[in-house]
């Protein structure tokens, strides 16, 4: 049942250029340089009327939201928030009508996510789902979303769920560009470029003996760092969250900036910083962060874009991949991260499938 795979995890890590696939199949117009998605119930007045997006969503699926944060402000111009779904229910949301509220779930049975979407239906929002399994709760109660299409996910850390949500958000918010200020010709090139994801990250994937390797160099500290601007600072999150729950490495995600406000103090010879530095605006920014680090004497892995030699020169491990949009290129970055994780807690020998104290479904809040 693991396909010849050692654990699940690494199963649904390889599965990922296939389960990008499904998520995207039919989904793109390239023609009109925007998206399909028909299960989200809306006419393009329904999408004109929205004026804010509102992400939800608890652990790996909240880091989805909030890599699609940054998608629905860069390429709708719209104003996006995301809320941890617990929280979201126990202070006063003020939203209403004109907002569209995403609730992003792999299970679709997640308590606090379910919570929230009562709430926001109550108080009349545009409520969609984002699922994977089909038929769960969220998705019966929002009656309109987008299906992920990842396949079962069994790992109880969730890899390719990750990744088609983030697909399918970028495909969400290029409608929304359609609409407002996006330009067919930006359109029929971000549509390529999603189109593209599963390409990318099976390059990706093409590293994992490599991966392999340099794991070694990280896999006997007990803390880690992860560190990323912009649309990298939620991959950064997500890389940290991998690595804790599969091999009980102490890790932070932090954005790059903030390093210096205070958690720089914990670096020492040796101590990992993960830095993810491909090449979006801010770079060069992250790179003078990294160097901070090395200063401290801190070991730097680097997922960097292919061919930036002038961002290899600064980290003493690399993980390349391919050149692509900003926004896409937290796929493939997210896909290193899941495999550098899965071969430090293999390292480790961690139970990686069924880490202590985790379930796949948290139905309890
Ligand atoms: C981490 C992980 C959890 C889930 C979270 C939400 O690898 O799997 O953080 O992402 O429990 O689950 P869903 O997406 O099913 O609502």
């Amino acid at each position: 049942e693991k396909g010849g795979y050692e654990h699940f995890m690494l199963k649904e890590i390889h599965e990922q250029p296939e389960s990008l696939a499904n998520a995207i199949r039919g989904r793109l117009d390239f023609n009109l340089g925007s998206s399909v998605l028909s299960g989200m119930g809306t006419s393009s007045r329904d999408l004109a009327e929205i004026n804010r997006v509102v992400l939800l969503g608890c652990g790996t699926s909240l880091h989805a939201g909030l890599v699609g944060e940054y998608a629905f402000e860069d390429l709708a111009d719209l104003h996006a928030e995301v809320h941890q779904a617990a929280e979201f229910r126990y202070r006063n949301p003020l939203i209403g009508r004109s907002d569209l509220v995403v609730a992003i779930s792999q299970s679709g049975e997640t308590a606090d996510t379910l919570a929230a979407v009562r709430e926001a239906n109550q108080k009349g929002a545009f409520v969609m789902g984002l699922c994977n399994v089909v038929g769960s709760t969220i998705a019966r109660e929002t009656g309109r979303g987008v299906y992920l299409h990842a396949g079962p996910e069994i790992s109880v850390a969730s890899t390719k769920a990750f990744t088609c949500q983030v697909a399918v958000l970028l495909m969400i918010a290029l409608k929304l560009a359609r609409g407002r200020r996006y330009s067919r010709e930006q359109g029929m090139h971000l549509a390529k470029q999603i189109d593209s994801i599963p390409e990318f990250v099976r390059a990706t994937i093409a590293q994992n003996e490599a991966i392999a390797e340099l794991a070694r160099h990280y896999a006997d500290n007990e803390h880690a760092f992860f560190i990323g601007r912009g649309c990298m600072y939620p991959v950064a999150l997500e890389g940290a969250l991998k690595l804790k729950e599969i091999s009980y490495i102490h890790a932070e995600g932090y954005h790059a900036a903030e390093l210096k406000h205070g958690p720089i103090a914990l670096l020492e010879e040796g101590t990992p910083v993960i830095a993810i530095a491909t090449d979006i605006p801010g770079k060069d920014k992250t790179l003078g962060n990294v160097e901070e680090c090395r200063a401290r004497g801190a070991r730097i892995l680097g997922v960097i874009t292919e061919g930036d030699e002038e961002a290899a020169a600064y980290m003493d491990d690399v993980i390349r991949v391919p050149a692509c949009d900003p926004l896409v290129s937290t796929i493939p970055a997210t896909v290193a991260l899941q495999l550098l994780a899965y071969h430090i807690a293999r390292i480790r020998g961690c139970e990686i499938d069924q880490p202590r104290n985790l379930a796949k479904s948290v139905t309890v809040e």
